[in-house]
């Protein structure tokens, strides 16, 4: 280099992906119309139940001192009239004595509320008939009961209930499509995420109150239903209606509840482990469903082998809906598509409609393991979901369809982000958010693109054995709970001191005690060093300087739409910084060189004795 004191600039590469991020962009828009949001309401107001009586609980987020253990819920649509009733028995767990149960109920009629004891159950005595209380600004209700439930008991609350099938795409909604006749078919769909179970059925609906459902749904012969489990039997009921049970699901969360009453066809395949995957899609697209079948029989290998965890339940299906929201959703063994998220026909189809089908369909597999048996503690840290999956789409798309060069477009999809993240306006991966409408709008770039970036990052840093090694630790410590960011640098650091009671990659007793301090120490570092890029928003630009034989490092807040100029520049730059990792190699040897960048003021100082070329980035 001649000039001694040249810049190299560039922003810190995190490794994106992109055409996910259209999506929610469109998402976000949709649901960022906060400025009317009944849930920000005066804080010292007192609540007053819709029949005027004082509601017992005044937070947006339910007591913990009721806790559901299992559901049996009977749902029966009327696809004629557009309506379903439904009841279900709620097996709860009372931790403290209490007099009221809240929990979630959104636009659902609530017909009647039966408690039983457990000597009540046992002694089959009739139970008590429950008062019930409705506080719409919050979505709940609460179940007055006479006497005070006692600690340490189990209890069972049957519930009653009606509604309207949805209008729109959230709850259990109306979905239609028209033959090529030029009939229009009614169907009817649940999407539920993030908090709209509750629009479906009476429940404890916060992704931590985890639960097994076992579903019986009610048909008409001319048609099928699907839920999250493989069916059991069918029973005949009076008038020709028919009852589908269900098996019970494993523990899972309500937003991953599913179930369909449609008239559609499928293609089945099993996978190397034995699990029957099927693709649905209505009668006049059946034809198009098979690259989905031989896509997901792929890339179910492909995850089962990766995490070293086999997919639990005994079948998947995939299911093209003619009226979804989103791309998909990862409803535990019952994922919802929109038709162009899952459907190719290998007449019209083009390579990029196989490369986004690809995607979709890896994101969604993925959640089956990050999202479904490990589930964030709660959605300001939806990015261990969404940014997973997105990172996971990645890794599995390149591994069984490299031809698809899917690795291309990652880099692009953190340049998308980037460009959000340097506005003022952008926010930190992990951030709160309590109403439906924050909680709503966590689902865009920053959690999907930003989060995937950040652990491609990581995944450089660490190296890629040690990050797969940490990320299976994280997913068998935590299979069937629920997580929270230093969860998962804990696994990272592979550390062994949190919960963690047996595992392949868990240190022995003796070795523990000799290297604790090296683990403590590494943890803590990955923690100081991970929270600078999720905690904060924003995103640095790193500028190394020559000087001689060394290079000067300093990073700053990159910021685009204030100039260097603008006094407003500075005040922007307090407080931001980062632990950058960086990778370089030099003209003189082909070692990998590894340092992590901690000051903003540009003390720090790599020695290159004699190089010409400098190469950042590596890995
Ligand atoms: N879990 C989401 C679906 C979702 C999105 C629920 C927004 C609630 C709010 C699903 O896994 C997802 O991320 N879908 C993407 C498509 C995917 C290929 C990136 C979508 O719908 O945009
Ligand atoms: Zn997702």
């Amino acid at each position: 280099m001649a000039n001694p004191r040249r810049k190299l600039i560039f922003n810190i590469y995190m490794g994106f992906y992109c055409s996910a991020i259209m999506a929610n962009i469109c998402i976000c828009s949709q649901f960022s119309t906060s400025s009317i949001d009944p849930f920000n309401k005066d804080p010292g107001a007192f609540p007053v139940a819709t029949n005027g009586e004082p509601f017992p609980w005044n937070e947006l987020r339910l007591p913990r001192v009721v806790v559901p253990l299992h559901y049996d819920l009977l749902v029966h649509p009327n696809l004629t009239s557009l309506d379903f009733v439904g009841s279900e028995k709620i097996e709860v767990s009372v931790r403290d004595a209490t007099q009221f149960i809240i929990l979630h109920s959104k636009d659902l009629e609530i017909m009647n509320v039966i408690l039983q004891s457990e000597e009540d159950l046992r002694y089959r005595k009739p139970g008590k008939r429950l008062n019930v209380l409705s506080y719409p600004a919050h979505q709940q209700i609460a179940l007055l009961v006479p006497e005070a439930l006692m600690a340490d008991l189990r209890y069972s609350v049957a519930i009653d209930f009606q509604a309207n099938l949805a209008n729109g795409f959230q709850g259990f909604y109306k979905s239609t499509y028209r033959t090529h006749g030029g009939k229009t078919r009614i169907i009817a769909v649940t999407d539920f995420e993030p908090t709209e179970a509750r629009m479906a059925f009476p429940c404890f609906d916060e992704p931590s109150f985890k639960a097994n459902f076992s579903i019986k749904i009610r048909r008409e012969s001319g048609h099928i239903a699907l839920s999250n489990m493989p069916k059991v039997k069918t029973i005949e009921l009076e008038e020709g209606l028919l009852e589908d049970h269900f098996e019970t699901t494993v523990k899972m969360s309500t937003y991953l509840v599913a179930y369909i009453v449609c008239d559609f066809n499928s293609v089945s395949g099993t996978t190397s482990s034995g699990v029957k995957v099927s693709i649905y899609a209505s009668p006049e697209k059946w034809s198009q469903t098979h690259y989905a079948l031989e896509a997901s029989l792929k890339l179910l290998d492909f995850y089962e082998n990766y995490f070293d965890i086999n997919y639990p339940l005994p079948k998947l299906d995939l299911i093209a809906i003619p009226d979804f929201e989103s791309g998909a959703m990862e409803n535990w063994g019952l994922i919802t598509y929109k038709e162009t998220s899952l459907l190719f026909d290998t007449k019209t189809s083009s390579v990029s409609d196989q490369l986004w089908v690809t995607k979709t369909i890896a994101h969604e597999l993925a959640h089956q393991w990050f999202g479904n048996l490990v589930t964030m503690e709660w959605w300001n840290d939806i990015w261990l979901n969404e940014g997973f999956a997105t990172y996971m789409e990645l890794v599995s798309v390149n591994a069984t369809y490299p031809e698809l060069q899917s690795d291309d477009a990652f880099s692009d999809v953190c340049f998308t982000v980037i460009k959000k993240d340097s506005l003022n306006s952008s926010r930190p991966i992990s951030n709160q958010a309590e109403t439906p409408t924050q909680i709503a709008e966590m689902f865009d770039s920053v959690s999907y693109n930003k989060g995937a970036c950040i652990l491609n990052m990581l995944k450089d840093f660490l190296n890629e054995e040690k990050f797969r090694k940490g990320i299976i630790h994280y997913l068998k410590t935590f299979s069937y709970g629920n997580a929270k960011n230093d969860d998962l640098w804990n696994s990272l650091s592979n550390n062994c001191l949190g919960d963690f009671t047996s595992g392949e990659f868990c240190y022995s007793d003796s070795k523990m005690t000799s290297n604790t301090l090296a683990f403590r120490e590494e943890s803590a570092e990955l923690k100081e060093m991970m929270a600078t890029w999720t905690l904060q928003k924003g995103i640095p630009l790193v500028v190394i300087t020559r000087e001689g034989r060394s290079l000067r490092l300093q990073q700053e807040r990159f910021l685009s739409g204030v100039s260097k100029e603008d006094p407003e520049w500075r005040a922007l730059q307090e407080r931001y910084l980062w632990h950058i990792p960086l990778t370089y190699t030099t003209s003189s040897s082909n070692v990998i060189h590894r340092h992590v960048l901690k000051s903003r003021t540009g003390n720090e100082l790599i020695s290159q004795v004699g190089v010409s070329i400098l190469k950042l980035n590596m890995f």
